[in-house]
């Protein structure tokens, strides 16, 4: 997930890209550049780091035009450096490209362009596309756009300017968000509207396919083939603020929503069209896969639930045995290691100290360190000997969300990519399993209809201080992390336990007043979850069954609420259990009026030990 923004009209085109960019932030803070053009051509100025590196790379070396493209850089492709930092340049400077998404086919697309000639400045897939540009330097700007919007393969909103056309700025959407924005005698293009929005409250959305051509005084859109297409305006009524957190009130919420496309995106290219699982980044010997005896996988908080799913899928899927840790305790129970030991360190962060001091005392002890992080080139990223990435996107919420879920998806592809490589699992039922992963950013669209459900649920609960979240296998985790949410933001007490170890001993917590939260998802453990809850209800507790789509007659006589989510087979179905639970979480906090995405005593990335 990046930030970009565009600008032609009459003013300096810095005194819009920079604000514009600074409201983009959020989207991504690896890196930053711009791209004028002015009287002296084509000017770039680009800086790794955050927006205030690159201001102040302006101030020292001003530069001038009032047309201009500008991007903000969440990693990718290639480490967040000032070399892949955007807009990109052909091999003689004269188109400029800012891209927000992934080329999937750039690696093809790159080997040809060098067989041509053309040489590469960065690592990044977007650079093709300066390339490409480049190539057809005989064709109208929009011409070309289109001729390449159409080689390339993947997720892509792109504006692209080119010296011999210098008051014009041709975009192009497909996958990624890209809106028109228009003014007076100016006209505006962004990733989103908070770029635009203090100068101009008209609003055009882009579709999938569509090229943008832009100049101050006209909006002309087309689909690929150069046919004109109809342009729907809108006039919007959110401030700035509530523009960045796209109309929602809180991040948190914005997050959960963001779901569905952050799946896809976290998807994108790892499944290739035969069903076969590609990690291209995952820089991995087979021989290594292989060899390894045993898995252990680490992390801390939100992370740690990813572990226990993976621990499931793994064995599950690979038969090969899996330990799981909590990272702050893993060194001090001096486990047993060696270089057939395969660990999996995992942190959206990339930056718990905790889970780097574990990994990196697994690699002194000759294991194999693969981390899976949402941060590209972070601490993990580079301490592991290999990198696995969920593209969520910068998560601003305190309270993990979109990370957590992308972290399970990874962790089912990962558990079997495991399978396909050491050939654990035929080959049909990997299939069938990976065909209801690629199903999820629907399935959990779905489960997201549920807010309105249990927003009216948890009203009566603002005042209740014990909750119990109970799961059994798969389910275990998903309950775990229904009570850490609760715990962190509505400051309740919240027990995530497994639902069959309650009758030795916190079955004594249960009476009138108690709301248990049974989810059961797992069909192979199902009837004995639900002969637990009939336990729970016995005692007093009010109870609420998060079950799937279809089971919901089997439970209601045991539920006073009954949450029913979209069905996927075992373990994959957790994704979409998880969703409900963020909601309960969310909404009883927010009725009691507190600060969801900044709760007290905590802290995004945690650097201490
Ligand atoms: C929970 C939460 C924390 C983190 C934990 C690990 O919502 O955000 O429990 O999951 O601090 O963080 P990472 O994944 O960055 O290592």
């Amino acid at each position: 997930m990046c930030g970009i923004v565009g600008y032609v009209g009459p003013r300096a085109a810095l005194d819009v890209l920079v604000p514009g960019l600074e409201g983009l932030e959020y989207r991504g803070y690896d890196s930053a550049g711009v791209a004028l053009i002015g009287a002296g051509g084509l000017t770039v100025t680009k800086t790794a780091g955050r927006m205030a590196d690159l201001v102040a790379a302006l101030d020292a070396e001003p530069i001038t035009g009032s047309v201009g493209i500008g991007h903000t850089r969440w990693a990718t492709h290639g480490a967040p450096t000032t070399g892949n930092a955007h807009p990109h340049r052909d091999c003689d400077g004269t188109v400029a490209v800012i891209h927000n998404g992934i080329v999937e086919n750039w690696a093809a697309l790159r080997a040809k362009l060098i067989a041509n000639g053309h040489e590469f400045a960065s690592d990044t897939d977007t650079e093709v596309i300066a390339h490409l540009v480049e190539d057809r330097a005989d064709m109208d700007l929009a011409d070309a756009v289109r001729d390449v919007m159409k080689l390339a393969d993947g997720s892509l909103a792109i504006a692209v300017v080119r010296t011999d056309e210098p008051k014009r700025i041709v975009a192009a959407r497909r996958g990624s968000p890209l809106v028109i924005g228009r003014g007076d005698g100016e006209n505006f293009l962004a990733s989103d509207i908070p770029a635009f929005l203090r100068h101009t409250k008209k609003v055009i959305a882009v579709d999938d396919d569509r090229v943008v051509d832009l100049t101050a005084e006209s909006i002309v859109i087309t689909d690929l083939d150069g046919n004109e297409t109809p342009i729907s305006e809108r006039e919007i009524e959110w401030d700035l603020e509530a523009a960045e957190k796209g109309g929602y009130p809180t991040f948190m919420l914005k997050e959960i929503n963001e779901q569905p496309t952050a799946i896809t995106d976290t998807l994108r290219g790892r499944i290739d069209g035969t069903g076969r699982i590609e990690f291209s980044e995952l820089e991995l010997d087979n021989k290594i896969i292989r060899m390894i005896d045993k898995v252990f996988v680490i992390a801390c908080g939100t992370s740690y639930h990813a572990a226990m799913m993976a621990k499931y899928a793994i064995e599950r899927w690979t038969r090969l045995p899996v330990e799981i840790d909590i990272a702050s305790e893993f060194r001090y129970r001096d486990p047993v290691l060696d270089d057939r030991s395969l660990v999996i360190g995992i942190s959206q962060s990339g930056e718990t100290i905790d889970t780097l001091a574990a990994i990196r005392y697994a690699k002194a002890q000759g294991a194999t360190v693969v981390g899976l992080s949402n941060v590209v080139d972070s601490a993990l990223a580079r301490d592991a000997d290999a990198v696995l990435y969920t593209r969520c996107g910068p998560e601003i919420g305190v309270a993990a969300t979109k990370t957590f879920t992308t972290q399970l998806v990874m962790l089912q592809l990962f558990g079997l990519y495991l399978a396909q490589n050491r050939g654990t699992l035929d080959p049909g039922t990997i299939g069938n399993l990976v065909a209801a992963i690629k199903e999820l950013p629907q399935t959990v669209e779905r489960a997201l209809q549920l807010e309105d459900q249990i927003r009216g649920m948890t009203g009566e609960w603002a005042d209740t201080r014990d909750f119990f979240f109970l799961g059994r296998a798969g389910d275990f985790p998903v309950a775990m992390e229904g009570a850490l949410k609760l715990k962190e933001i509505a400051y309740v007490r919240a027990e995530g336990y497994p639902a069959g170890e309650m009758k030795h001993g916190p079955i004594s917590l249960i009476e009138k007043g108690v709301v248990v939260i049974g989810i059961a998802t797992d069909s192979h453990v199902r009837a004995k979850t639900l002969s637990n809850m009939e336990e729970m209800k016995a005692r007093g507790g009010t109870i609420v069954m998060v079950v799937e789509e279809g089971d919901e007659d089997e439970v209601a006589s045991v539920a006073d609420h009954v949450i029913a989510v979209p069905n996927s087979p075992d373990l994959i179905c957790i994704v979409n259990a998880v969703v409900p639970l963020q909601f309960l979480a969310y909404h009883i906090a927010n009725a009691k009026g507190l600060d969801v995405d900044k709760p007290r005593n905590l802290a995004k990335t945690v650097t201490v030990e």
